[in-house]
């Protein structure tokens, strides 16, 4: 098979986000399953109906495939670059122990780290500050009262220069905020939108965030990361206005991330090119942290309207590439006026996509460029050249 990553190499390095899943033994693959088992069992157990889910339609975990799956083969073979979906995340590896005390479980994230070096790959970190999958004792005093500014600064900062002086040497880019921006008001989300990051330390924790990457990633690019960028304009608009400030303040973000988590029918490629344009005139760069294109247009711009399910027919899978398709070639462009550094999918195979499931229960997605099965897809075809 062609090598995908080849075909751009001229252009940008092409990354896939890697499921810690996929770097599993058996054992560990079925000790995870089990979990997955109980946790369905109980969320099961205690569902409560609500009007966009009036019933239990979540389908049962299945068992994962043994042996090496297709997806570990392919992101060893087909890109140049990874990132954890998951398992660099500060839930996954900043515990605190029972002596009250934090701890790090870096195993995961040295897993993909050694993955990376051992196929010739770049490394990306997803993600140092989030209002999602931090632990939550980290916002927390011993007595479950919440901690005092001095008290989460103090542990934000140990934790990314602990990171940093661990893996300085082998990450390239990192996204340093994640998801700062809200989606009612376009601007920094707040103690109310969820951020507890802002509850307690106020506006100024995106720009010291920053300052503290500077030191201890001192050889990544330092990127600010959100979704529906390209897809809603005031969005687009609010991420300027925090950036062009940022750069004023001297603060030393250089990269905008576009998730990109787009769909079959939205957005046009010319809002793609607008998007990464506008940051590029601030003299940023950009780059595509977590693409996919998926099946069903049922997001923003269709008023939350959830389109059942579909059969994906020889017909939809070659739109899907006309669109991948499409949009590469504004990427080249991009790349070649020196604003696009890196195209990242958010995965591999459609058997894992994180789209599976969401946001309806029971309707598999098929948004990625290879099959459940592994097989390339027509998508596939059309940007391997
Ligand atoms: O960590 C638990 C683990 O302890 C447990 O054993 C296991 C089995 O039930 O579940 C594990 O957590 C799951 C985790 O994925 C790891 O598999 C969570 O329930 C599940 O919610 C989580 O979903 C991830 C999601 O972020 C969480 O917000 C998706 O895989 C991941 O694709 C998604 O990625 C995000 C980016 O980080 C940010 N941008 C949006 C993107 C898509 O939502």
């Amino acid at each position: 098979m062609k090598r995908l990553f080849e075909s751009y190499k001229d252009y940008f390095r092409l990354g896939a986000a890697i499921s810690g899943i996929i770097l599993m033994n058996d054992d560990e693959k079925t000790a995870f399953f089990q979990q997955m088992k109980a946790r369905f069992e109980d969320f099961k157990k205690n569902f409560k109906p609500t009007p966009q889910f009036p019933e239990f339609k979540f389908p049962e975990p299945q068992p994962l495939p043994a042996g090496t799956m297709p997806d570990t083969q392919l992101a060893a073979s087909q890109f140049n670059l990874v990132v954890a979906e998951n398992e660099c995340k500060m839930g996954s590896i900043y515990h605190k122990g029972p002596d009250g005390q934090p701890f790090f479980d870096f195993a995961a994230a040295d897993r993909l780290r050694d993955f990376a070096k051992a196929n010739g790959q770049d490394m990306r970190w997803h993600t140092l500050v989030w209002h999602n999958q931090s632990p939550d004792w980290i916002f927390k005093n011993d007595d479950g009262s919440k901690a005092s500014p001095e008290l989460l600064e103090e542990r934000l900062k140990n934790y990314i220069f602990t990171v940093g002086e661990r893996y300085r040497d082998d990450i390239c880019s990192v996204d340093v905020v994640n998801e700062c921006i809200s989606d009612k008001n376009f601007i920094l989300r707040d103690g109310a939108d969820r951020s507890q990051w802002f509850d307690i330390l106020g506006p100024d924790y995106v720009d010291k965030a920053f300052f503290w990457a500077k030191e201890a990633f001192s050889k990544s690019s330092l990127v600010i990361n959100d979704y529906n960028l390209e897809m809603v304009p005031g969005k687009r608009e609010g991420m300027y206005k925090l950036v062009k400030g940022m750069l004023e303040r001297g603060v030393p973000v250089d990269t905008v991330g576009l998730q990109m988590h787009i769909n079959i029918d939205y957005p046009p490629v010319s809002e793609i090119e607008k998007t990464i344009e506008l940051y590029g005139s601030l003299g940023l760069k950009v780059i595509v942290t977590e693409m996919e294109i998926s099946m069903y247009a049922d997001r923003e711009q269709n008023e939350g309207k959830f389109e059942p399910r579909k059969k994906y027919t020889a017909e939809l899978l070659e739109k899907q590439a006309d669109r991948y398709e499409e949009i590469f070639e504004c990427f080249k462009k991009e790349a070649r006026a020196g604003i696009l550094k890196d195209v990242v999918l958010w995965g591999i195979t459609d058997r894992m996509s994180w789209k599976n499931n969401f946001p309806v229960p029971g309707r598999t997605d098929a948004p990625l460029l290879f099959d459940g099965e592994g097989k390339p897809k027509p998508a596939f075809d059309r940007l391997c050249k």
